[in-house]
């Protein structure tokens, strides 16, 4: 069964082949970063531009690399929500003309639903339920999936999103858009425990998040700096301190809804889930408390459509197509299914 995934819905334009749910036959994604940089984070009608001006080229590379043609696709699977709606309009426009013209059903996919199927892309033994911890720009979510499409949510964040936190901090630290991969990278240099910044837990029993207040105290550090950005061990010490905090949270969290549910599988997605800190602290926290811990490659867990066409293929399984009036959502919950 061939799937064509397509993804838009924010600054990635993303095609993709892939079969039977588990083969990726090609996975072709344009990036926007260049364009966004100079605006220091994204503006969203350049980035539908882009998507238009992107689309076609990325389905034909996409089809042609997989060596396989349009009438061989089994259906078209494409991100409508949540995003931005300008970007996820291109993808299922297209989408719908080209499920329309091979003649195959159209499957619309829930972004959150597209990052967490990206690990059955590599992984044969991941088995429901599990405990899903979703860290991207846009979400800080964890959810117990007990089944395909039976999502129930435990928590979620109640102001910034971690990945958003990273794209603020690296930006009041001058260090450019987006913000996650060079914190990363800088905080690899730098001594964690050098600046005490806060981690917030928020009330016992509670699987929400909380990173504004993280994000005023690393912007406070500066400014108690007097006007000097700081650069070298300085600065490295500081993203190396404020990532220990947001790892700290979201690792302990994750392992707490573990052990609240009783699941003790845990699956990991999107854009931050690449962060090396995480994956490393993740990974200690599951092997000491013997619980299996599945992370995507750090290129599936940022924005791709190999990741939709997955997600379609299990939807496709289901029988959950959509139709050609499928309307993109801005917001598309994932609950509730
Ligand atoms: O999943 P994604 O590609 O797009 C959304 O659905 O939002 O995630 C993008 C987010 C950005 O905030 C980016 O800074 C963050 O993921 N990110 C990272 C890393 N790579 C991407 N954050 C921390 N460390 C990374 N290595
Ligand atoms: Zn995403």
């Amino acid at each position: 069964m061939l799937i064509l995934g397509i993804e838009t819905s924010c600054d990635e334009t993303a095609a993709a082949v892939v079969e039977d749910g588990r083969r990726i036959l090609s996975n072709i994604v344009s990036s926007q970063v260049e364009v966004h940089s100079r605006y220091g984070g994204i503006v969203p009608e350049l980035a539908s531009r882009e998507h238009l001006r992107n689309i076609l080229p990325v389905v034909d590379d996409a089809l042609t690399g997989s060596g396989r043609r349009l009438t061989e696709m089994d259906a078209v699977a494409v991100t409508c929500g949540p995003g931005l709606i300008g970007a996820l309009l291109v993808g299922v426009s297209a989408a719908k003309a080209l499920a329309y013209c091979a003649g195959v059903p159209l499957v619309g996919v829930n972004h959150i639903e597209g990052h967490l199927s990206a690990i059955f892309l590599e992984s044969d033994e991941v088995a429901y339920p599990f405990v899903l911890l979703v860290v991207s720009g846009g979400h800080t979510h964890l959810y117990l999936v007990r089944s395909c499409c039976n999502y129930e949510k435990l928590g979620q964040t109640r102001d910034d999103a971690a990945g958003e936190a990273y794209d603020k901090v690296a930006k009041l630290l001058g260090l450019g858009y987006p913000g996650g991969p060079l914190v990363d990278s800088l905080a690899r240099q730098g001594n964690p425990i050098a600046i005490s910044f806060p981690r917030s837990y928020l009330e016992p029993g509670t699987f929400d998040f909380s990173f504004s207040g993280l994000k005023t105290a690393v912007l406070t550090h500066v400014r108690g700096l007097k006007g000097e950005m700081p650069t070298g061990k300085a600065l490295a010490d500081i993203c190396a301190s404020f990532q220990a905090a947001v790892v700290d949270v979201l690792v302990k969290k994750t392992m707490q809804a573990s052990e609240a549910t009783g699941v003790r599988s845990i699956v990991i997605a999107g854009g931050v889930a690449a962060n090396g800190a995480l994956r490393d602290g993740l990974k200690v926290a599951a092997d000491a408390s013997g619980r299996r811990l599945f992370l995507p490659s750090p290129a599936l867990c940022t924005d791709n459509a190999a990741m939709v066409a997955a997600a379609g293929y299990n939807l496709l399984m289901a029988g959950r197509t959509s139709g050609l009036d499928l309307n993109p959502q801005p917001n598309l919950p994932l609950e509730g299914k």
